[in-house]
């Protein structure tokens, strides 16, 4: 959560920064600022800052006379997690005496006790937030004239800390060098020519250059015009690892949609076909994942997998749970990372533990994969973003490849999870128990998928108008059996988090016991009812919905003219396996929760409270 941008170099930074807090806006829009080493005049550092969006920081910016602008410089767009939004709190942080200024992503958890020793000294604060605490701490240790320059008192200053941080550091004193440090929270520094843009993420330094620099957790970086250093926070130097970003400017731009999540679930198609790309052998009968190829035996021998995740992703996750159960026959449990990491976890001889996360930032799923890795768990990832620290920190992994997803809502990320747990399975299987033939013919189907989608996206205005139907309804059902049941769950998440409307997904089973008190007449209940093994106990659980009054909305499989006698409405899929059913189902689910979204005039792209990557436990 939270955008990061620094720039130092010999180009006018104001536009570049400004640029840069739009693409990262997604992450974080609480409140937006900027500070500019001015050039000319005193070569003072001048903030400004405000509560609202880029946009609004922007006529600030235009508004202020004399222009702020200069070549080296600092924004933040903030999502809040010390102090109320408001403009004092918004980042850029200076200390009391104007010498350090901050932007900040993460939480300090000792700020108070730093604080009060701090305050000991005769320090004086002026916002509720930890980077502040920070800033001042910095500035306290800060002594150029004594050796103590900027790189050394961040060092000094990020070895008393504790908590996660992405930082971005510049000293009034020094208009010739930006100091930059992570530790859990991602910052990644692109090197252009005789100058460097530090971001939280690529889309912000892609316009400038494709090479980019990774920055391993306790390292910090001192820039200048004249080159850089790494080191650690006890100042070991070390090597920088450089890498080449591989994203394409068209892939982080609206291209014509209206929204980001529009354009992203219109993107599926295409993206899940790059997902698979290369990797279904039809000839050898297997799956080819590379990534995976180096521990193919251990992984064959593995006696348990635990899926770990947040959100839509573990959604996805609870999906990867049936798939490898039912495909590749190894036992296999899925678990909100959060949960796993602190419940002591018994982890024994042949356990896999699958990290699965868009972002491959998320802390949660990090904590967890951590823990159950140094527990001896072999460590797997199913992440979107190339070089992020959870991709980092696994044995192996296998990448989304459905490039950069900006809207908060997770869509194609979600299918791209789902299909590359699908073919992890697929990979498994076939050196378990399924034959060459049996998983060419799977892949087959696997590689008809993008085409269901496809067609299912034809009905989008037909689902808009369903929408509209019962767009003032405050509470919606979501439920599905087997495989789809994390469909469900997957449809409920997007509804709310992006409509406010609440809604809830479960086993239609479990509605019995307890939510069909909910259901009054007229209440929207989205029936998972595709063909499969529980297909009739679904239309059982849909003729309960009935006989309390709830309007039926059934997600069914193309053919099947009997669930119109039982449902209000029907939207219709492509028969596909029941394993493959909830990469096309969930479709029409993501298509709702957009529309419900556009009907009642929300923010479909940055959701209110919510950020794109949760870096905080
Ligand atoms: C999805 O729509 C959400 N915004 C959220 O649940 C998300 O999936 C979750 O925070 C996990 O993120 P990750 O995939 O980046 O780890
Ligand atoms: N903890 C800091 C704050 O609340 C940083 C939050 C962020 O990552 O945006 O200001």
């Amino acid at each position: 959560m939270c955008g990061i941008i620094a720039y130092i170099g010999n180009r006018p930074c104001r536009d570049i920064l400004i640029e840069g807090l739009k693409r990262l806006e997604y992450r974080g829009y609480d409140s937006a600022g900027v500070a500019i080493t001015c050039t000319g005049g005193d070569g003072s550092t001048r903030i400004c800052k405000t509560v609202g969006r880029v946009a609004d920081l922007e006529a600030k910016l235009d508004a202020d006379e004399p222009k702020l602008d200069g070549t080296l410089g600092l924004a933040h767009t903030r999502w809040a997690t010390h102090g109320a939004v408001t403009d004092p709190n918004t980042h850029p942080h200076t200390d009391d005496t104007g010498t350090i200024c901050l932007v900040h992503n993460g939480i300090i958890e000792n700020y108070q006790s730093l604080k009060k020793l701090l305050e000991e000294k005769g320090r004086v604060f002026r916002t509720e937030t930890d980077t502040e605490v920070l800033a001042t701490l910095i500035s306290e240790l800060y002594d150029p004239d004594h050796g103590m320059d900027l790189e050394a008192a961040v060092q000094a200053a990020l070895r008393e800390v504790t908590g996660a941080y992405a930082i971005a550091a510049i000293s009034s004193k020094d208009p010739d060098t930006l100091v930059v440090a992570r530790k859990g929270s991602p910052l990644i520094v692109g090197i252009g020519n005789g100058e460097y843009i530090v971001a939280s993420d690529g889309s912000a330094i892609i316009s400038h250059t494709s090479r980019a620099m990774t920055l391993d957790d306790y390292s910090v970086v001192r820039l200048s015009r004249d080159g850089l250093r790494t080191s650690t926070i006890d100042n070991v130097e070390l090597s920088p690892k450089v890498m080449q970003l591989e994203i394409e400017l068209g892939e982080i731009e609206l291209g014509g949609f209206e929204h980001y999540m529009r354009k992203e679930i219109f993107e599926q198609p295409r993206a899940l076909r790059r997902t698979m790309s290369g990797r279904l052998d039809m000839n050898e009968g297997c799956v080819v994942l590379g990534g995976l190829q180096t521990h193919a035996k251990e992984l064959v021998r593995s006696r348990r997998v635990i899926i770990c995740g947040q959100g839509t992703a573990l959604n996805a996750g609870m999906i990867g749970e049936y798939l490898f159960e039912d495909l590749a026959k190894l036992p296999t449990e899925v678990e909100y990372a959060s949960e796993l990491r602190y419940r002591n976890p018994l982890i024994e001889e042949g356990t896999v533990v699958i990290a699965v996360s868009q972002s491959g930032e998320t802390a949660d799923t990090l904590a967890a994969l951590h823990e159950v890795m140094d527990r001896g768990a072999l460590g797997l990832g199913v992440i979107n973003v190339v070089g992020s620290t959870i991709s980092r920190d696994t044995d192996a992994g296998v990448y989304l490849r459905v490039g950069p997803e900006i809207g908060v809502a997770s869509t194609k990320a979600f299918t791209g999870q789902v299909t590359v747990l699908t073919m992890m399975a697929l990979f498994l299987a076939r050196r378990r128990m399924m034959s060459g033939t049996e998983v060419t013919a799977f892949m087959r189907e696997l590689e008809r998928v993008p085409d269901h989608i496809e067609k299912t996206l034809e009905q989008d205005d037909a689902i808009r108008t369903l929408t509209e139907k019962y767009i003032h309804r405050e509470n919606w059902l979501f439920l599905g059996r087997g495989y789809n049941y994390p469909t469900a769950m997957e449809g409920a998440l997007k509804l709310k988090e992006i409509s406010y409307i609440h809604a809830e997904g479960m086993p239609a089973a479990e509605m019995k016991h307890g939510p069909i008190a909910l259901i009054d007449d007229g209440m929207p209940v989205v029936f998972i009812a595709t063909q499969g093994a529980q297909y009739d106990k679904v239309v059982s659980n849909i003729e309960e919905v009935r006989s309390r009054g709830g309007h039926v909305i059934a997600v069914a499989t193309e053919g099947d003219e009997d669930i119109r006698r039982l449902a209000e409405d029907v939207i219709y899929i492509p028969p596909c396996p029941e394993p493959l059913s909830p990469l096309v189902a969930v479709v029409p689910l993501q298509l709702i929760a957009y529309h419900a979204a556009v009907l009642r005039d929300k923010d479909v792209d940055k959701p209110r409270n919510l950020a794109k990557s949760v870096t905080v436990e």
